[in-house]
């Protein structure tokens, strides 16, 4: 499902300065799997999920999605492709802060040009039910726990249903009991809808939650 052959990402800092943040990285996830990276602080973790989300364009080598590299479509197909295929679950907790739970989770599919209303708000319910929402389905973002709001997060990514879960570093503002229970919630998903899954990391504890685990350093992936 996920391509990336020789891809680098150089960020120019200044004229004389670059940053390698991706350096000749092979990677490829087949369909179904829960690939987890982890690696220190800066080594490239983040850079990396972009490159595949195609948020990011690579200085140099090739990223394909399902064998379509997603840099050479239009723009309007780029994002097309983002909002159908892809959920994102990204560093820092991204809700609207005046929309309720249940609205931030109906959220992607008002973009998607979904006119049955009830019928998105039927399906923003269920899930965040799956996340173990029930009860808080009109809280308000800051009404909700860290974890609770990574939960809602969570919840949003799966609108769409996505083929492809991207999660970055979906825990790092958690304790440790609620870490393991959002990569247990991530585990679940993982099982019940077979989504292909990528989870970010730097907690290496966390890293035996997926079906395969690899190590980034310095740009570098450094264990397949
Ligand atoms: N837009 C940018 N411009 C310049 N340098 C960047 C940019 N984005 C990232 N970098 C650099 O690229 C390297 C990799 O950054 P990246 O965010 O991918 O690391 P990370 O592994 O996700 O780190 P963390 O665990 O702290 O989130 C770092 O040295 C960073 O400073
Ligand atoms: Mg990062």
């Amino acid at each position: 499902m996920i391509s990336l052959n020789r891809v680098s990402k150089i960020y120019p800092v200044s004229k004389e300065v670059v940053v390698p943040a991706v350096r000749d990285v092979s990677l490829h996830v087949e369909r179904g799997e829960f690939v987890v990276i982890t690696g220190r602080s800066g080594s490239g973790k983040t850079t990396l999920l972009n490159l595949v989300a195609g948020l990011t364009r690579p200085t140099s080598g090739q990223v394909l999605l399902d064998n379509i590299e997603v840099w050479k479509l239009p723009d309007k197909e780029q994002s097309l492709l983002r909002n159908q295929k892809i959920g994102f679950v990204f560093q820092f907790a991204s809700l609207l802060p005046t929309l309720t739970a249940v609205e931030n989770v109906m959220l992607p599919k008002m973009f998607g040009g979904e006119q049955n209303q009830e019928r998105v708000y039927e399906r923003a319910t269920q899930l965040l039910e799956q996340v173990g929402l029930a009860d808080k389905f009109k809280s308000f973002p800051r009404q909700l726990s860290g974890g609770q709001q990574q939960r809602v997060v969570i919840a949003r990514a799966l609108m769409n249903e996505p083929e492809l879960l991207l999660a970055d570093e979906p825990t790092s503002d958690l304790d440790e009991a609620t870490e393991h229970e959002i990569m247990e919630l991530f585990r679940g998903i993982h099982t019940e809808t077979g989504v292909t899954a990528l989870l970010v990391t730097h907690s290496i504890d966390l890293a035996s939650y997926g079906t395969r685990s690899i190590q980034m350093a310095e740009g570098e992936i450094v264990s397949p």
